[in-house]
This record gives C-alpha cells, sequence and structure tokens, in this order.
C-alpha cells in the first residue's frame, strides 16, 4: 500500500510512519518542520519538506501516486490558535482543502484525518461520546471540526472515504514539551533533571491519556476499516495530573515535590472519552496501561530530538 503521511516528522506522525513501515507499506512524509524534525522520519520512509498549503502540493502527490492519505500536520497548539487564529485556520482548515484538492486530483482512496477532542469544549457529560455536542472553546477546536465537515463534503462530491479519529491526551517518546497535552513531556522532563514539577490548580483536573502506539494502531484500523464517521480515540479512563504524578513518582524511584499554581483560565476540568464506537468500528481498543505507556515515554526521554 502507498501511504502519504502529513506531519509524519512530529510526535504521533513519526510513530505512525513506523508502524505502516513494519505493516509493508511505502511511505511518503510531507512536514515543513515548523515543529516537527527531520531526525523522527524513518530512514525508510520518502521524505518531502513542503508546507501542506503550498499550491504545487499536488506535484508530489503526482509523482507518489498515493492510495491513501494520513493527515495529520497541524498547528496543534490551542494557545496558538488564540494568539493567532488566523494562521491556525490557514493551516488547519486551508491546508486541509488543498490536500483534498491534491487528493482528489490523484485518485486517493481514503483520508484518515487526525482530529482531537478539542471539538467537544467543555463536556456537558462524561465519557463524551460522539453524540456528544460539539461547541469548541478555541479557535483550534473549532478548526480541527472544520476539516471534519470538509472531509465529509469531498465524500458526498468525490466519493473519497475518510475517517476522522479524535484523539484524547496523547503522549509518549518524542513528544514536544510544548504540545498540546504535553503534559506528561513536561513532567518526564522534570523528573530527569531532577526538577519540581509545576502543576496548575489543584492537580484535580483528570484527562484521558493514551499511549502513542495506541493511537498508531488506531490509525492503522482506520486506513482498513469504517468510514464517513468521527471516532473517539481513547481510554475511556480519566486520570488525575496528581495521579499522573504518583505514578511517575514510582517508575522514576523519586519522591516528586510539585509546585503548584493557579489554574489556567479556560482549562476544561474533567475530559474523558469514550471509545465504544471506535472499538465496534476498527475493532481496535487501547492495549498500554497508563504504568506501561509511562515506563516506556519516561525511558525514551534522553532520545527525544526535539524535547524542549
Ligand atoms: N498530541 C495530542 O495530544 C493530540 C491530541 C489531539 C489531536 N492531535 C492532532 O494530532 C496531529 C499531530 O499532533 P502532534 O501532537 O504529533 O503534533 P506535532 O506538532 O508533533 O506534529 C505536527 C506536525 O505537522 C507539521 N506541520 C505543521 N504545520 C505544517 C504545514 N503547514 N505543512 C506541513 N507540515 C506541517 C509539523 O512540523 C509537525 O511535524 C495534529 O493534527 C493534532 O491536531 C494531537
Amino acid at each position: 500500500m502507498r501511504v502519504l503521511v502529513t506531519g509524519g516528522a512530529g510526535f504521533i506522525g513519526s510513530h505512525v510512519t513506523e508502524a505502516l513501515l513494519e505493516a509493508g507499506a511505502r511511505v511518503a512524509v510531507v512536514d515543513n518542520l515548523s515543529t516537527g524534525c527531520r531526525q523522527n522520519v524513518s530512514a525508510e520512509a520518502v521524505f518531502y519538506e513542503a508546507d501542506i498549503t503550498a499550491p504545487d502540493l499536488g506535484d508530489i502527490f503526482t509523482f507518489e501516486k498515493p492510495e491513501v492519505v494520513v493527515h495529520l500536520a497541524a498547528q496543534a497548539v490551542a494557545p496558538v490558535s488564540l494568539a493567532r487564529p488566523c494562521f491556525d485556520a490557514s493551516v488547519n482548515i486551508t491546508g486541509t482543502i488543498n490536500l483534498l484538492e491534491a487528493s482528489r486530483r490523484a485518485g486517493v482512496r481514503r483520508v484518515v484525518y487526525s482530529s482531537s477532542a478539542a471539538v467537544y469544549g467543555a463536556p456537558v457529560y462524561l465519557p463524551v461520546d460522539e453524540a456528544h455536542p460539539v461547541q469548541p472553546i478555541s479557535p483550534y477546536g473549532a478548526s480541527k471540526y472544520a476539516a471534519e465537515v470538509y472531509l465529509a463534503a469531498y465524500r458526498r462530491l468525490y466519493g473519497i472515504e475518510w475517517a476522522a479519529l479524535r484523539l484524547a491526551n496523547v503522549y509518549g517518546p518524542r513528544q514536544d514539551a510544548a504540545g498540546e497535552g504535553g503534559v506528561v513531556a513536561v513532567f518526564c522532563r522534570r523528573l530527569r533533571e531532577g526538577a519540581p514539577p509545576g502543576v496548575f490548580g489543584d492537580g484535580e483536573q483528570t484527562r484521558d491519556f493514551i499511549y502513542v502506539k495506541d493511537v498508531a494502531a488506531a490509525v492503522l484500523a482506520a486506513l482498513k476499516s469504517g468510514g464517513g464517521e468521527a471516532l473517539n480515540i481513547g481510554t475511556g479512563k480519566g486520570t488525575s495530573v496528581k495521579e499522573l504524578l504518583q505514578v511517575l513518582e514510582r517508575i522514576s524511584e523519586q519522591k516528586v515535590l510539585p509546585r503548584y499554581g493557579p489554574p489556567r483560565p479556560g482549562d476544561i476540568r474533567h475530559s474523558v472519552l469514550d471509545p465504544a464506537r471506535a472499538r465496534a468500528v476498527l475493532t481496535w481498543q487501547s492495549r498500554y496501561s497508563l504504568v506501561e505507556g509511562l515506563k516506556q515515554t519516561y525511558y525514551a526521554a534522553e532520545e527525544t530530538p526535539n524535547a524542549k
């Protein structure tokens, strides 16, 4: 199978690329290296340093003739979207449209897109299933959702199959400490440095932390089955920031004395995704326990080339 992966030099994209190569796919990566880095891209993948918003993006498609596309490239940081909403929309919406145009011209069969739990905004019930109202509270959440709507329109118009994976808080090796859900990356780095981790608020806020290799497995499953809908990709389990620190304390074999600060304005208190639909449609479920995933992340921290 010939696969084109946008954002393949980034955190999730590099793991997806590895999983695809292991499965025997031919992989072409398109990434402008704005937050990703070249060392993240496996030597077995073909690499194009290119922007998804570029007018000549289609040339890569003409040359590579991908059968399927995994679209992960994005402006992926919610606070950046608040500071620069037009830039966020140009990458996440216009970039996606540009990619869909190149895809239809090249006869791409299917696009798997990394959406986000951010489309739901502040949950009105937990766990959040796909029937939950979509009410984003950041331009990032709005742009990620807008791209889903375009995917659905391109299926109606041109028959391109699609799946949007609404990812919970992804963590794992190679995560940039500044990215969305980067709390695990930040904590691991602080612990390795023997520095006290900072916690916003009381640490009782919960998130659905999912290990990156589980996300890569979901992407591979979505390339083969299902389609025409958005699916939650999470563990279905909430973990508080305090619990996260306790687990990391055991793994790193050191006593953690966090520094508590004021809560971040606009932060959601609790967020957990219900992955039942993805389980049914993709025959997928998360396999890594939090302890296992955090162990792998903590011990891989030294290899992280773009850790900030
Ligand atoms: N990390 C999470 O917890 C999380 C949660 C929900 C959704 N997501 C989504 O998953 C995807 C990957 O996120 P990530 O955490 O790996 O972030 P990342 O920043 O590590 O990866 C994004 C990649 O896209 C590239 N990129 C950005 N703009 C580009 C452009 N205009 N043209 C080409 N390449 C461009 C970057 O260089 C980077 O390599 C994003 O779409 C993000 O919205 C991530």
